[in-house]
């Protein structure tokens, strides 16, 4: 009896041996599969968010007038937020960006609150900018080229919509994708108006400015079961 008492002990020892080295390959394979990921050079790491000036001005009496029917720079944003703000860039270093760079122009906040321009700007860079390695200049000029370079409205206008349409998202998300052969994201408030496009870059596209599908889910914020729009100003 003792005898196979200890055959069966030296049996499950075997077997226990046998699942932590099953359970050690497993997790190797894992932190494998992560290592490959993060290091691809084509993983997503950043995303140009541009927003609807009309959808956000709607309901707003602070709004600049007229009310521009276009899209505007909200941030140049890495998937990897920056671990903490960064310290808020001087007033004197903002107002040469905003005289060297047409920030007024394709970078407005969407209010027309004194100084909130200048507010926007160091927010985006102590959120997102400060921990990118560029100069405050170099983001801010990247920023611009990239949304330069996809203009969301033509497309959707190539593709025959206009703002006030009422068409599925898909419609929408399509038409850039027709266009442009990369998948955006794009966002809605509750009433299914859309509020942004985002346009994404892995590490070496973002050198050479070619956008990559954001992945994920494209539309999630917006209803897919009944129309959406993009509103007239
Ligand atoms: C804007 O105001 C109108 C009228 O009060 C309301 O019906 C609508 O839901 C508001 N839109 C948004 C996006 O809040
Ligand atoms: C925006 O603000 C400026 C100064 O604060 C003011 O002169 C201008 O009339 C405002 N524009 C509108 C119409 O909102
Ligand atoms: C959606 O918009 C189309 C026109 O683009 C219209 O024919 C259709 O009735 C609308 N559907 C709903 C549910 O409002």
């Amino acid at each position: 009896m003792p005898r196979t008492k200890n055959k069966l002990r030296k049996k499950k020892d075997i077997e226990r041996g046998m699942d932590k080295r099953k359970i050690l390959c497993i997790v190797l394979i894992i932190v494998a599969i992560l290592i490959a990921i993060l290091d691809s050079p084509n993983s997503r790491q950043w995303k140009l968010a541009i927003q609807w000036r009309p959808t956000l001005c709607q309901n707003s009496t602070s709004c600049q007038q007229p009310i521009l029917e276009k899209f505007t720079i909200h941030g140049l944003w890495n998937f990897t937020p920056c671990p903490t703000h960064g310290r808020p860039l001087p007033r004197r270093e903002i107002e040469r960006l905003q005289s060297t760079l047409k920030l007024n122009i394709v970078w407005p906040d969407f209010t027309n609150i004194s100084d909130n321009n200048i507010r926007f700007w160091q927010h985006e860079w102590s959120k997102h900018g400060h921990c990118t390695n560029m100069t405050p200049m170099a983001y801010f000029q990247k920023a611009i080229n990239v949304y330069d370079l996809y203009p969301v409205l033509t497309y959707l206008e190539v593709q025959g919509i206009r703002p006030g349409d009422q068409l599925r998202i898909e419609e929408f998300y399509n038409a850039v994708y027709r266009e442009r052969g990369f998948r955006p994201k794009v966002v809605c408030n509750n009433e299914n108006q859309i509020t942004e496009f985002r346009i994404c870059f892995d590490t070496v596209g973002f050198i050479g400015h070619d956008a990559v599908n954001c992945g994920g889910s494209p539309y999630q914020t917006c209803k897919s079961d009944e129309n959406a729009t993009l509103p007239k100003a």
